[in-house]
């Protein structure tokens, strides 16, 4: 579940920093609110993510589901996603998350770009 909300306006660089890599444990989401987007960003499964706090079934927020081993379970209607491929398990062929590009370095996350990655096909 997502706690708290921090908001991140200032772009330094092309990039918007989310956060200290080092203080995400497996598991967590954190919510960052970049220039209007509302992201869930964390770590599963030894990878880093970020998406958009939207389930793509009723358009609801996803962030208060439970995150396990890369999948986001959604509160409303029991919907499973792999939130790095975006791909929807329980629900072939039904549109799958947003993500957004992120990067890590020194140790700290960024995300490098406003536009969603391409869909996996
Ligand atoms: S709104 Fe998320 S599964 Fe229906």
């Amino acid at each position: 579940m997502a706690p708290g909300v921090t908001t991140i306006a200032t772009d330094r660089a092309g990039s918007w920093h989310l956060g200290a890599a080092t203080e995400m444990a497996d598991g967590d989401l954190h919510r960052r609110h970049v220039e209007g987007l509302e992201l869930l960003v964390g770590y599963s499964s030894g990878e880093f993510f970020a998406i958009l706090d939207l389930c793509p079934h009723a358009y609801v927020h996803i962030g208060q589901g439970f995150l396990h081993e890369g999948r986001i379970t959604c509160p409303w209607h029991g919907l499973t996603f792999d939130v790095h491929s975006g791909e929807c398990e329980s629900w072939p062929g039904l549109e799958g998350l947003s993500r957004y590009p992120i990067d890590v370095r020194g140790g700290e996350l960024y995300l490098t770009s406003k536009d969603p990655l391409p869909n996996a096909a």
